[in-house]
């Protein structure tokens, strides 16, 4: 086993994933990946919301066997976690979006790729023996929303996720003093002076490339900074990186786009993101969703919106007719946090960042641990609390759940990501 093997097998949480991430690749690109909106206030909400929420745990009971399989939206996955939509997650290794897709597989849970995706969608199915959703961004308009999502159902993708909390693009502060797209920008079209200018700005980023040369030669041997492979014009040419600020915000999506795009994409399950209140979900579903994830984009978009958890305590309990599946992403980081999240009558939850520290820690086996972590996390936090399945989860309620009586957060542990 080679020095970073070792450091992988050797994670004990999903925080030690991330640090490997931040060794291995330049800050630059993890930046990308850890920040949120603004002051990052709902960024560390999401996580402080899990931190603070407390279980029961009832002694005296044994289980051989654990069943941790859940079905969601007609899919069934031998574990309630699923890899959310995380675009770009190329940047952190070769075919990154394919490698993800495998482990998944290997799990039997799903990836979800993001519209702003490096890797070629066929790839991505390709690579998993399990369910691969396609999250849908409308970049470059509807006719080529359109045949994306023509494209994805082709290639053998099972449901459609459309996100909507992206009118705008969310105000990442911290990555965007780094100027990531002015050093994104091709030397094309561009003058003598202005070559030269771009020339400076990105051999300013060579003592970070440089110091992370593992990092740095998968990154060349895979081409380098990726174009935009599953957002493709009318002549098949995809979009480029650079493009991408301009054409989310031409992509704004609306209620009456649901309409054609559950047409467009036929009888297959059609999962709505983003959505922060129970009217909106039954909008959804009177449009003609089958799932919702409640999520605030992992804190990216509108900072000062409630953390996630708070959002599925409100609002869970308002929806006890609907007949959609529910999830959420945002702030899970171990397995008491999944626990916890489904204890609300959830069928599955999603890992953004945390995919993204596992791919960023070392690819394949990265990913591998961070998911045989999060697992483990699970069953032991399932022994301890005494539920035997994601059912008993369910029917246990917020009997798993505890108010906590300690004031403030002087004893709870810092953010690591
Ligand atoms: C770097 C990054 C990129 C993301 N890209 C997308 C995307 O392309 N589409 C999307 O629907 N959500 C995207 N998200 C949001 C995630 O799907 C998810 O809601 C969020 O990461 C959950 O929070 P967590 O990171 O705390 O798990 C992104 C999140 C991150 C961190």
């Amino acid at each position: 086993m080679g020095r970073i093997d070792r450091r992988i097998a050797d994670a004990v949480d999903t925080a030690d994933l991330w640090k490997l991430a931040r060794r291995r690749v330049p800050p630059i690109v993890t930046e990308y990946f850890r920040g949120g909106a603004d002051a990052e206030i709902t960024l560390r909400g999401n996580v402080r919301a899990f931190q603070q929420a407390v279980t029961t745990a009832r002694g005296a009971r044994s289980f051989p066997s654990l069943d941790l399989s859940t079905t969601c939206i007609g899919h069934r996955m031998d574990i309630p976690f699923f890899i959310s939509p995380v675009g770009s997650l190329r940047a952190l290794g070769p075919m990154a979006d394919a490698v993800a897709s495998r482990v998944a597989g290997e799990f039997n849970t799903v990836m979800t790729l993001s519209t702003l995706s490096g890797t070629p969608l066929e790839d991505v199915v390709a690579a998993s023996r399990g369910d691969c959703w396609f999250q849908l961004y409308l970049c470059g308009g509807r006719e080529t929303a359109a045949r994306g999502i023509e494209r994805a159902r082709r290639a053998g993708f099972t449901a459609l996720m459309l996100t909507i909390d992206t009118g705008v693009a969310g105000m990442r502060a911290m990555h965007a003093r780094m100027k990531p797209m002015e050093v994104a920008r091709p030397f094309r079209g561009l003058g003598p002076t202005e070559r030269l200018r771009l020339a400076l700005a990105k051999s300013k980023l060579a003592p970070q490339m440089l110091c992370r040369p593992t990092w740095l030669a998968s990154h060349l041997r895979d081409g380098g900074l990726f174009d935009f492979e599953n957002v493709l014009d009318i002549d098949g040419a995809p979009m480029p990186y650079a493009d991408i600020g301009a054409q989310l915000e031409a992509s704004v999506v609306t209620w009456e786009d649901l309409k054609w795009i559950r047409e467009a994409w036929g009888e297959g399950p059609l999962i709505v993101k983003g959505v922060h209140d129970a009217e909106d979900a039954r909008r959804a579903e009177d449009l003609g969703a089958t799932g919702v994830v409640w999520s605030n984009h992992g804190g990216r978009q509108q900072d000062r919106v409630p953390p996630a958890l708070h959002i599925v305590a409100r609002e869970m309990p308002r929806l006890t007719d609907s007949r959609l599946d529910f999830m959420m992403d945002g702030g899970i980081r171990n397995g008491t946090d999944v626990l916890i999240a489904l204890s609300h009558g959830l069928k599955a939850v999603g890992l953004g960042r945390v995919t993204a520290a596992g791919l960023g820690a070392g690819g394949h086996a990265g990913l591998t641990r961070a998911f045989e972590i999060v697992k483990s996390e699970l069953e032991r936090a399932m022994r301890l609390v005494g539920v035997g399945s994601i059912g008993e989860i369910h029917a246990a309620g917020p009997d798993l759940r505890r108010e906590s009586l300690l004031a403030g957060d002087g004893h709870l542990p810092p953010i690591v990501f």
